[in-house]
């Protein structure tokens, strides 16, 4: 698995797609930069979404709301209280670990050497220890008591256990006291909820109706690694729908089954490789969640929740707003404040899916090829153009055709080496179909079409090959 993940990470900046985030500083642990294939690729998953969601719907709109908000949206919607950790720090080797991370490895790492009675003992004084207040005292004492070490340095020199907010604090203004924090999102749902009165009202919607939202949100995440899968700063897809109280689960199981089938359907990613989770310990106000999870190189891991809040963060922010979230059904004449089913992605989360999911090695002709198997709509470049020579005006009717399909399509032209090697090229970036002008084109005006998954060629006519392009990619 990290040999897969070697290449793609590696293919990923030999191409353009991700790179650290300033690296010739040597980087900053869980940034990265999208390059010039990057950002297509990513843009081409979000319009997927995007028109998933708004488009095919009618009863949905989109929001674009502030990264930073008032403080208040944060201490009502829970994250200054609950969006916490329990940290410690090794003094020995100056990192930070999650307490509870560090324990729950420990009791790992005892299973793995046989020690199945030992591990048991612990888990016991685990559970114990989480039902303790205060958590932090009781997790440490834990730490010490067994003599958990952590498990890179081997050092045993830890600071005391601290709650350590996730969400990011910025100074507003010159002068810095309490007052003037804000915070960096660490979600787009909560400028979807303070909003829900006035996007309704303006869209004149209706329950049920969904509000979608694309954009940055921000977590001081202390686990790091695995290239994009976890960043501190990432991008949410996310939509919340308001429905009539007791509905909640029909809609529910509604958007589960659309949800699954867009990651098939839109992103053409392998149905084998997706896979339900239930949540059986639910936040004390959710009544149902489920997370989509893919097939990672290095395991199985969330793309998507698909939860069910009730009417939690809308009531919260009546009561600390003072302004009625309710709304008046006209058809039974009833007052009340929604329920809200979420679905909520990360868009660099599912481009590493989609990465990894179309990332193949294969053979043609005795030569080893990389190809990235993407949908035809999620490729960054839709197609090769190339003059098989760089004369008899080969290269003229190429940059023509090039012209032409420009205005609708990102293609590119390419003159450079033998056509195997250029059709490598594009393979390795994912381009569905290359376009040839060779001799006969100057005979019959008839164009070589090959297919990156196949590799197979045929013969269109060159004035054919736009509608072409748009019969495979705007389907
Ligand atoms: N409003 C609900 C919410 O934010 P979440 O499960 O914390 O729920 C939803 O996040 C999605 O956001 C995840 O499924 C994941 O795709 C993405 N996500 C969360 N934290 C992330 C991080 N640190 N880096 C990249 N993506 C992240």
């Amino acid at each position: 698995p990290d040999a897969v993940m070697e290449k793609l990470v590696s293919l990923s900046k030999r191409r353009g797609f991700v790179f650290q985030s300033s690296e010739i500083y040597g980087g900053l642990a869980s940034c990265w930069d999208y390059g010039p294939l990057g950002v297509e690729l990513k843009r081409n998953i979000k319009d997927a979404w995007w028109n998933a969601m708004t488009k095919h719907y009618d009863n949905i709109v989109g929001l674009d709301s502030a990264i930073m908000m008032n403080p208040r949206v944060w201490e009502a919607s829970g994250h200054v209280d609950s969006f916490n950790d329990p940290m410690i720090d090794d003094k020995t080797s100056k990192r930070r670990y999650r307490a509870d991370h560090l324990i729950e490895g420990y009791i790992a790492s005892l299973e793995k050497k046989g020690k199945t009675e030992e591990a048991a003992r612990v888990q016991g004084e685990y559970h114990k220890a989480l039902a303790t207040e205060p958590l932090v005292k009781s997790l440490y004492d834990l730490i010490i008591k067994e003599e958990i070490k952590a498990p890179d340095s081997g050092a045993f020199n830890w600071t005391e256990v601290r709650q350590f907010n996730l969400m990011f604090q910025a100074p507003l203004g010159a002068v810095a006291d309490e007052a003037s924090i804000v915070y960096l999102r660490p979600e787009t749902a909560q400028g979807i909820f303070v909003n829900f009165q006035t996007v309704r009202e303006a869209a004149r919607m209706k329950v049920p109706f969904g509000i979608a939202q694309i954009g940055k949100a921000f977590r001081n995440e202390i686990v790091k690694g695995n290239f994009i899968f976890r960043m501190i700063e990432f991008e949410q897809m996310e939509m919340q729908y308001f429905v009539k109280p007791g509905t909640q689960m029909e809609a529910f199981e509604e958007w589960r089954e659309r949800r699954m089938s867009w990651y098939t359907e839109s992103l053409g990613i392998s149905k084998e490789k997706l896979h339900w989770y239930k949540h059986d310990q639910l936040a004390h106000y959710a009544d149902a969640a489920y997370d989509i999870k893919f097939e990672f190189p290095f395991g199985i891991e969330e793309i998507e929740g698909i939860h069910s809040r009730t009417d939690f963060d809308l009531r919260r922010h009546q009561e600390y707003s003072g302004k009625s979230m309710e709304y008046f059904d006209q058809e039974s004449k009833e007052r009340y404040l929604p329920y809200v089913v979420e679905t909520s992605a990360g868009s660099d989360r599912l481009f590493l899916a989609v990465l990894s999911d179309a990332y193949t090695e294969d053979e043609i002709d005795g030569e080893s090829r990389v190809s990235l198997n993407l949908h035809p709509n999620l490729a960054p470049i839709k197609a090769g153009l190339f003059p098989l020579m760089k004369k008899e005006g080969m290269p003229e009717i190429a940059q023509k055709l090039q012209k032409e399909l420009q205005k609708q399509f990102k293609v590119q032209y390419d003159d450079a080496g033998s056509i195997g090697k250029r059709y490598r090229r594009q393979d390795e970036i994912g381009t569905p179909y290359c376009f040839t002008i060779d001799h006969d084109t100057l005979q019959d005006g008839t164009v070589t079409v090959r297919d990156r998954d196949t590799t197979e060629q045929s013969r269109i006519a060159l004035d054919q090959v736009k509608a072409f392009l748009s019969e495979k990619l705007l389907k």
